[in-house]
């Protein structure tokens, strides 16, 4: 068996105490890659699979976290549809966003050839990693991915236009999510053939649908990518952002775990969710931007119980970590994971 401490615990061992990660962890909190982002556009750093792999490893080597997740985006699959995209001080912006143009919809098509450097780098981490360090490949889910193609960016959180488009023409929403998730699956399985560990599905905005919608119209296409993983022998982690009582609704058909973003109760979610299904979550990150370390212990300890009685949990944040978090507290989160007597 693996001596990776995210590894174990993924594949069901019970360990000593839970491995830790954070969404977000290679960018923005990092001074390593804040530097590095002087030298070089964010773009650059996901196009140079030496770069990609350097910046996938720095919170391993700055923070002591338990995995790497590939440094990439959500965004690369509508890019491999053919869709021009910008990555600006304000976040990621499409030249032509698609709004309700069902031409545009049927002119794209995918090009696998342009994920091409991301399986470069992974096989490039594969041998630089250390070797307790596992590996997270990931992709957005076909629902997160369509807002931002649909919207056009992220300036509007509620992404109204994706949001009419699916309401009113479930057609168009239809064929979207089709080419999404296909391209999606082919990328996905690529990923695992070339040696992630594990695999995280994004439904940032999981929030901003109905559920009972959600499980109808996007779940799925959410299942069908991850059944296709999980078949090539990788584990799944899901992130439904803002689903709430949708919870209720994922089943162990949909994910090995399920990352519990942090409006939500981890002690709820345990009563909910299928208990094959494990945890991750659901520190809030905006404590991180506190510089108070009896603040961030206090609330810490709120973890301990949970962890002494639940083996298959993965500590995480309940979003990403965002550049106003304080380096030295993310970094304190992880010593005192490592440190902690969980009493297992
Ligand atoms: O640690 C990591 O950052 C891992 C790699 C990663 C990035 N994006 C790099 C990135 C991952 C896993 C993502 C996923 C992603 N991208 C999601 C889903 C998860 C989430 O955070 O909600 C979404 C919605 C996107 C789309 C996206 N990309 C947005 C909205 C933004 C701007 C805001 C932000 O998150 O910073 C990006 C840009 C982006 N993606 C950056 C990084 C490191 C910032 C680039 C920079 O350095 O300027």
């Amino acid at each position: 068996m693996s001596n990776s401490v995210f590894i174990r615990t993924i594949r069901g061992e019970r360990c000593e105490r839970p491995p830790v990660w954070f969404m977000r962890q290679a960018g923005r909190v990092l001074p390593s890659y804040l530097s590095l982002r002087e030298k070089y556009s964010f773009r650059d750093l996901m196009h140079n699979p030496e770069l990609t792999a350097k910046v996938t490893l720095l919170p391993v080597q700055d923070l002591g976290v338990d995995a790497a997740i590939l440094f990439s985006d959500i965004l690369v699959i509508p890019e491999a549809l053919g869709m021009e995209l910008n990555f600006t001080d304000k976040g990621p912006v499409f030249d032509a966003p698609i709004k309700n143009q069902s031409a545009y919809i049927s002119r794209l098509q995918g090009d696998t050839s342009k994920l091409s450097h991301i399986y470069k780098a992974i096989d490039l981490i594969k041998v630089q990693k250390p070797e307790d360090c596992a590996l997270i490949g990931f992709c957005g889910s076909p629902f997160t991915t369509l807002c931002y193609m649909v919207q056009g960016s992220s300036a509007n959180h509620f992404f109204p236009d994706a949001i009419k488009l699916i309401y009113s023409h479930r057609q168009q929403t239809s064929h979207l999510l089709e080419l999404i998730t296909e391209l999606s699956i082919e990328y996905a399985v690529n990923q695992v053939k070339h040696g992630i560990d594990a695999f995280q599905l994004f439904e940032t905005h999981a929030g901003l649908l109905p559920y009972e919608l959600y499980v109808e119209l996007v779940l799925p296409y959410v299942k069908r990518i991850t059944s296709a993983v999980r078949d090539a022998g990788c584990p799944v982690i899901f992130f439904p952002k803002g689903l709430g009582a949708g919870l209720k609704q994922i089943h162990y058909d949909v994910a090995d775990y399920i990352s519990v973003d942090w409006q939500d109760s981890m002690e709820e979610a345990r009563r909910t969710v299928d208990p094959r299904i494990g945890l991750q979550g659901n520190f809030d990150p905006r404590i991180f931007s506190i510089d108070n370390p009896n603040i961030l212990i206090s609330e810490l300890e709120k973890y301990k119980a949970f962890g002494r009685n639940n083996f298959n949990w993965i500590f995480n944040t309940g979003h990403g970590l965002s550049p106003d978090n304080l380096f030295h507290n993310v970094r304190r989160t992880v010593d005192w994971i490592k440190t902690t007597d969980w009493q297992r």
